[in-house]
């Protein structure tokens, strides 16, 4: 065998080799167990060509991890040039979201009453009878007990109607001076309609201290309303009968579609109807362990989605809950 011939053939194939799998061929060829190196090498008798052979052996063993590592970093290198990410790209911008007119008039409202100084009240969803009708000076006979009107979980706890069993809570856990609002989510047992959903959202007041009167439930409302509705809006009340307020009053705002003058909105009357209010009754206080001869306040309840159509015209009230994203991205 002519080991420089051997050496010069195999150095030279391992130079051609271009990737990983070539130079494996190369290896096998050269330096396999059936290579003709291997061969010669097992033929060895004497210690001169044994010296040759190995350090031929060698030679091409260094040769080829010389090239494997020259291919692998070669092979990184063109890795790192062909995934390189180019950051100045620009970029898909994601669509901007934007909050439920409902999350949108909750909060502009809870910003008028913080603007009062009251306190927003976070109330639970879920009631008992008792906190939901029982002190809130219901009847036993009131239709809203019945289960055809409510959701009851059981014979003791229903889905809040309205959001006045807030007032509660608060009576019971606060002293006065007392001025707080609750905003959020009530259930009724409504079929639905373009008017009516069972679920809707209220917002409550209630403010208790020293000397509050009707008039100060009227001033309170005139400044929401002129706040929510423009400020040529003029307050109403009507006489009306709610069990936990006494007097109690529907408040009605001066139409912000005609100013007044009677339309369609208003149903030709001028004015819109906005929820209830009064004076609270002195049997509530009393049930908190409020004493009505020192204390006296005044409590409202209202919708939010009231206010929504009102403000926006929504002509339905279930587009507020179908999830349809062609309505929300039409309030920005
Ligand atoms: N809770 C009453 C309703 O849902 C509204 C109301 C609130 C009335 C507070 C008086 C005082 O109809």
């Amino acid at each position: 065998m002519d080991a420089e011939a051997l050496a010069d053939e195999a150095l030279a194939a391992v130079a051609a080799a271009s990737t990983a799998a070539e130079l494996d061929d190369v290896r096998v060829r050269y330096l396999g167990r059936k290579s003709p190196l291997k061969l010669a090498l097992r033929e060895v008798r004497d210690r001169e060509s044994g010296l040759a052979l190995n350090t031929l052996r060698e030679t091409i063993e260094a040769a080829v991890a010389e090239r494997e590592a020259a291919l692998e970093h070669a092979a990184l290198e063109r890795a790192l040039a062909d995934e390189r990410v180019d950051v100045t790209v620009p970029g898909e911008r994601p669509r901007r979201g934007r909050l439920h007119l409902i999350t949108q008039i909750r909060r502009e409202v809870e910003d008028i009453f913080l603007g009062l100084g009251y306190e927003i009240y976070d109330d639970r969803e879920v009631e008992t009878v008792r906190d939901n009708f029982d002190a809130l000076n219901f009847p036993a006979w009131h239709p809203a007990r019945s289960p055809r009107d409510s959701f009851y979980l059981d014979s003791d706890t229903l889905l809040r109607t309205e959001t006045s069993p807030s007032q509660i809570h608060v009576l019971q856990t606060r002293k006065p001076p007392i001025f707080m609002v609750s905003l959020g989510r009530v259930y009724r047992r409504d079929t639905i309609d373009a008017t009516h959903y069972p679920v809707f959202h209220q917002f409550e007041g209630l403010a208790v201290d020293r000397g509050i009167t009707l008039a100060d439930l009227k001033g309170t409302l005139l400044h929401v309303m002129r706040q929510l509705y423009g400020p040529e809006r003029r307050v109403r009340f009507r006489t009306h009968y709610f069990p936990f307020t006494e007097p109690s009053i529907e408040p009605d705002v001066s139409c912000m579609v005609c100013g007044g003058a009677g339309c369609a909105t208003c149903k030709w009357s001028g004015w819109i109807e906005m929820g209830g209010a009064g004076v609270v009754d002195p049997a509530v206080l009393e049930y908190c362990g409020i004493d009505p001869e020192e204390f006296s306040g005044f409590a409202f309840g209202m919708g939010l989605e009231r206010t929504a159509q009102l403000r926006h015209g929504v002509p339905d009230l279930r587009y507020l809950w179908e999830g349809d994203l062609r309505v929300s991205r039409q309030f920005s």
